[in-house]
């Protein structure tokens, strides 16, 4: 169950419809807590660790664009957003990657399949208008895109390993007891390439993790990889 704290009824009146959406979405045995106390909710576990989006907050690193982006492996694997290039982000998570991308000049269209993460990225991403959020299972997603629709497509899945994180530790183990460790992934890659939807496609993978299919080519940085398809 997901039991919502409002600090006033202003709040509540904005955001309260997000508990059916809960109550229609979310099954989970244990007890989280959101709460709102300004524009950006605060999602807790049941062990009290928390976490919050916010795209224009300094909390989690949303602002990675610095003057050596194109250095970023990330950059370089997806090549230039400066065309404004159409972007899918198959695996929304906390929207860091999703906000980069945007910086980089891309127009990014992310998915999210947990409904606790969409509800506090999509609030989130109402600073961030640009940055669209879909409710979905990327798979499932996947079977009504046609080839041109997005450019260029990234997925990043969780894993089991030990990988770099943006978020502090607590946080991280809150958000992998959530989300779970995304088993179904290589599926994805394989109906993305199969169907070759897109001109260049990207997954992140840790460094040492083999890959889901044999990539064209790879960026690597220090403890990650992108595996890039479609070259
Ligand atoms: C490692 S996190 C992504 C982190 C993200 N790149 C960021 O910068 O915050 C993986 C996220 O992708 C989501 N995800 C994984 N597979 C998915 C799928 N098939 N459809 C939709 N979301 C998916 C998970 O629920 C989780 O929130």
């Amino acid at each position: 169950m997901v039991e919502f704290i409002f600090a006033n009824p202003e709040l509540e009146a904005k955001y309260g419809h997000w508990k059916n959406f809960l109550q229609e979405n979310f099954k989970s045995e244990e007890h989280y807590k959101v709460q709102f106390e300004g524009a950006i909710p605060t999602v807790f576990d049941p062990e009290g660790r928390k976490f919050k989006i916010d795209f224009l907050g300094d909390n989690t690193n949303y602002n990675k664009v610095k003057s050596s982006v194109n250095k970023e492996p990330l950059a370089k694997a997806l090549g230039s957003g400066a065309k404004g290039f159409k972007l899918l982000d198959l695996s929304a998570g906390l929207g860091v990657d999703s906000v980069f991308l945007h910086q980089l000049g891309f127009k990014v269209t992310a998915v999210e399949r947990n409904p606790l993460v969409y509800m506090a990225l999509k609030i989130a991403s109402e600073q961030l208008p640009e940055v669209e959020i879909i409710f979905s299972d990327s798979l499932k997603f996947l079977e009504s895109v046609n080839p041109g629709d997005f450019d260029v497509a990234y997925f990043d899945p969780m894993f089991p390993e030990k990988k770099k994180s943006a978020l502090p530790k607590q946080e991280m183990v809150f958000f992998k007891n959530l989300v779970g460790t995304d088993e179904d992934a290589s599926r994805i890659v394989h109906l993305a390439t199969e169907k070759k939807l897109f001109k260049r496609f990207v997954v992140k993978r840790p460094l040492s993790a083999e890959s889901f299919k044999k990539p064209a080519g790879s960026i690597e940085g220090k403890i990650i990889r992108y595996d890039i398809y479609g070259l």
